[in-house]
């Protein structure tokens, strides 16, 4: 049983990781991802509704139980992304996309990601960060392989964004796109054996958006 209070989105977010707690109570609207993919029993239970795994739920006054693993975002709109002072902070401390990842592509977006949070082994590896995407309307760049073999989902923690899907053979066609305001997590777009189709991440409006991979081995 435990709670960790997590410091890779301080001091914007005030996020923790919480394995095997039996309750939690939320009382400020809170975002709740349920993260316990691997687990047998895995579907949270907030006030007798239910959040199933890798999806999410804004929460307020309810006590949740049957707690495996989760990512809880306390009091996620206490962030102000209309507040320039809020933006010029994240930007200074959060390194570009370009910067993190190297790839040419990635030059000159305007995305900037918080450290990374990992735990876990194997299997029960997971890492998770924020990433904040000042400008409405800009794609990431449209990939199919990562770095590891894991399970990804992206969930929307403010603003609106979408994760797009291409036809594996003619990536100028959009063949999906799923939506995402505060507190939906996309649909898996992986296949049993970790295939990923084309895809990338689109801001519709400046946003915050959390990158979520769960190892496969
Ligand atoms: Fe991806």
């Amino acid at each position: 049983m435990s709670i960790v209070q997590l410091d890779f989105a301080e001091p914007f977010f005030h996020v923790e990781y919480l394995e095997n707690e039996s309750h939690c109570r939320i009382d400020q609207k809170s975002m709740v991802i349920n993260l316990a993919e691997r687990e047998k029993n895995n579907i949270l239970l907030p006030g007798g509704r239910k959040i199933v795994p890798l999806k999410a739920a804004i929460l307020q006054d309810v006590e949740i139980t049957n707690l495996h693993k989760a990512l809880v975002v306390r009091d996620f709109e206490h962030c102000d992304l209309t507040s320039a002072e809020t933006v010029e902070a994240i930007k200074k401390q959060w390194k570009t996309l370009y910067e993190m990842s190297g790839i040419e592509r990635h030059k000159g977006l305007p995305y900037y990601k918080s450290p990374k949070f990992c735990t876990g082994e194997g299997r029960d590896h997971i890492e998770i960060n924020f990433c904040y995407v000042s400008k409405g309307g800009v794609p990431s760049g449209p990939h199919r392989d990562h770095d590891r073999d894991f399970d990804e989902v992206h969930a929307q923690i403010l603003g609106t964004g979408m994760m797009r899907i291409y036809d594996y053979d003619d990536r100028e066609h959009v063949h999906q796109e799923l939506p995402m305001t505060a507190g939906i997590v996309h649909d898996r777009m992986y296949d049993k054996k970790g295939k990923y189709p084309w895809h990338e991440y689109m801001s519709v409006t400046p946003g915050i958006y959390c990158p979520i991979e769960l190892d496969r081995k």
